[in-house]
């Protein structure tokens, strides 16, 4: 029987504390938004994960390794934004990336009933960038020298998917 690569289910609250102690290693935290550079209140990113709209974790091995989901945009347009952070450094690379991707745009159109899902990256940030082309997201345009990191001016890609064209493999 093939193994399944990871899982995506529920978060819990011990997922909160570990996902707090991911975003404290600079290497995890570098390419995600400003507000998480330099945390001083950690109960920000707990109301983050609680209250926001879809959230899953990441489980990898039975282990918890991550986060994904989509926040609601615009109801009316039904259009969300989509994220994703895996904490766990030594598991990258090995296509859990891409498959979470891919889970989450596929819930976030079939059962979620989104008409479009928006997304953006630092333009340094190689992976998400390739798994975001791999899933089907097109580029919509780049906010030029949008975040300061590694003492450059850093552009933000941001690019958009609609059902039509998720590339299935
Ligand atoms: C971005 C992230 C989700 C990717 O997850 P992952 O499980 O490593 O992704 P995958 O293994 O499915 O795919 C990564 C791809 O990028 C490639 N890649 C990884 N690092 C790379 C680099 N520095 N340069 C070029 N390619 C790179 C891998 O080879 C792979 O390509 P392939 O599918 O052609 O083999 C993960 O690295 C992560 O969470 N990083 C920290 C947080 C973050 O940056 N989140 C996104 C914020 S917008």
């Amino acid at each position: 029987m093939e193994q399944e690569l990871f899982k995506l289910r529920d978060l819990n609250q011990d997922d909160i504390k570990k996902y707090i102690v991911f975003l404290a290693d600079p290497e995890v935290s570098v390419w995600l938004e400003d507000e998480v550079q330099n945390i001083r209140d950690p109960k920000n990113i707990e109301n983050y994960l609680l209250y926001g709209w879809y959230r899953q974790s990441i489980q990898y091995n039975g282990e918890f390794v991550g986060i994904s989901g989509l926040d609601l945009v615009n109801s009316i347009n039904k259009v969300a934004r989509f994220f994703i952070v895996i904490g766990k450094k030594n598991i990258w690379g090995k296509g859990i990336g891409h498959g979470v991707i891919k889970s989450i745009i596929n819930h976030g159109f079939n059962k979620l009933k989104l008409r479009k899902i928006n997304s953006d990256f630092l333009a340094p940030n190689e992976a998400v960038k390739i798994i975001h082309e791999k899933a089907g997201f097109k580029q919509d345009g780049i906010l030029r020298q949008d975040s300061y990191r590694n003492e450059k001016w850093i552009d933000r890609v941001l690019v958009s998917i609609f059902p039509e064209d998720i590339k299935n493999h």
